[in-house]
């Protein structure tokens, strides 16, 4: 990524905006497929970044994508993804949703509850049809550890290894039960830890199709794949993919899926936005910024800051600064950062790591901001698909 690609990004959207690298988001993708074995399958997580030119290079590149609503599968079909390369997973299927996911013909769709089983065997019967699915499982954990998924605790994704063995899978003729899916721990950075998670879940899964009576075609593990926000460290994806080859053959599974959102895409953007305000508050040195949590809410969800850095400003003099974003809430804080103390009003800020979760998981309307841009790098060349809008073009 080039400094003169970003101050004209800057200059042309005037106000904060994401920027993403295509060129070095298109290499991750060509080494992660030039890694994987034919029997380990990679999905794209479109909630991680559903941009319509982070799809097309996906789509280039032979990904499929996994959808969680009817806005992303809509997304996905514009782009031009085939029926074969689309997943839908997500615990919120109505009958109408899962109408359109037939209409769209979704080559699996992830089965999330009793409910859903019943009405999508109703539905294909009344289109004399037969759907491929897998059913998503929920297992106990020891201990109480949390993570974005839930880890150990109870959620909506799925049900429980006893909760499916007390319904009659098999009883449902319009359905083709192609295996399992299984995902509670989210943003992992060790290949041992997820080694351990993979395994426990590989076991339990084995367990439950031979106690249902189906063939366990498909094993799909979700995403999990992390990115350090404190420092350097990276997954090694040859690494990662050894491991589940190497459990692949222990458990001996047939095909196994990930639904990768982080790990793609995360890397690849930045959220740049501008410094309205420096003072010194009870001794304490605090920035205010033009965007915050509006754009990029994930510092106040999780608790944990991306990274930050002054654009352009390689001063070598630091300070510890605490970053806020404009909102009337103490929950605007972006983190702290040592950050060069010639800063000044009017200079702008960088978060790295955002192009995961950023612009798609944001609360844009507090305080009747703009939104946000997005401007992207392909093939080195600068475009800005999302100019960032005026408070007066969207509000009513
Ligand atoms: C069903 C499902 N698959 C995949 C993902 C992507 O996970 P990650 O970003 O950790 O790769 C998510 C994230 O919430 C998810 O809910």
């Amino acid at each position: 990524m080039q400094n003169s690609h970003l101050q004209e990004a800057i200059n042309r959207c005037g106000s904060s905006f994401y920027f993403y690298d295509l060129d070095q988001f298109e290499a991750h993708l060509k080494s992660i497929k030039a890694t994987l074995h034919p029997d380990i399958k990679v999905w794209y997580a479109c909630k991680a970044n559903p941009l319509s030119e982070v799809l097309k290079i996906l789509k280039n590149e032979g990904f499929g994508i996994d959808v969680a609503s009817l806005g992303e599968l809509q997304q996905a079909r514009g782009v031009g993804f085939e029926e074969k390369d689309l997943i839908a997973t997500g615990p919120a299927k109505s009958r109408t949703y899962l109408g359109a996911l037939l209409q769209a013909q979704v080559g699996c769709i992830i089965i999330e509850s009793e409910n859903q089983l019943k009405d999508l065997n109703e539905l294909c019967g009344k289109l004399a049809i037969k759907q491929d699915v897998l059913l998503r499982v929920q297992l106990d954990w020891e201990g109480e550890a949390k993570s974005v998924l839930g880890g150990s605790a109870i959620t909506p994704f799925g049900l429980g290894m006893d909760d499916w063995k007390q319904i009659d899978v098999k009883s449902f003729k319009n359905i083709n039960i192609q295996g399992l899916h299984c995902f509670q721990w989210g943003n992992i950075l060790d290949v041992s830890e997820l080694r351990t998670l993979w395994a426990h879940t590989m076991k339990s899964c084995r367990e439950l199709a031979m106690k249902l009576g189906i063939e366990l075609k498909i094993l799909d593990l979700g995403g999990g794949l992390g990115l350090s926000y404190s420092d350097n460290r990276s997954m090694d994806f040859k690494k990662v993919h050894a491991a589940l080859l190497e459990l692949k053959g222990q458990y001996e599974l047939n095909q196994i899926w990930l639904e990768l959102g982080r790990f793609s895409i995360g890397n690849f953007g930045s959220y740049l936005t501008k410094i309205v305000d420096l003072k010194t508050v009870r001794g304490k040195n605090l920035i205010v910024t033009e965007g915050g949590i509006n754009h990029m809410a994930r510092p106040a969800l999780v608790g944990e800051s991306f990274p930050c850095e002054a654009f352009m400003n390689s001063s070598e003099s630091k300070k510890r600064f605490t970053v806020h974003g404009p909102l009337c809430t103490a929950l605007d804080n972006l983190g702290e950062f040592d950050l060069p103390e010639n800063l000044a009003v009017g200079d702008w800020l960088m978060f790295k790591k955002t192009g995961a979760y950023g612009f798609s998981e944001s609360m844009p309307y507090f305080l009747c901001h703009n939104l946000v841009g997005e401007a992207i790098v392909y093939q080195n060349e600068l475009m800005i698909p999302r100019v960032p809008e005026t408070n007066l073009e969207w509000m009513v």
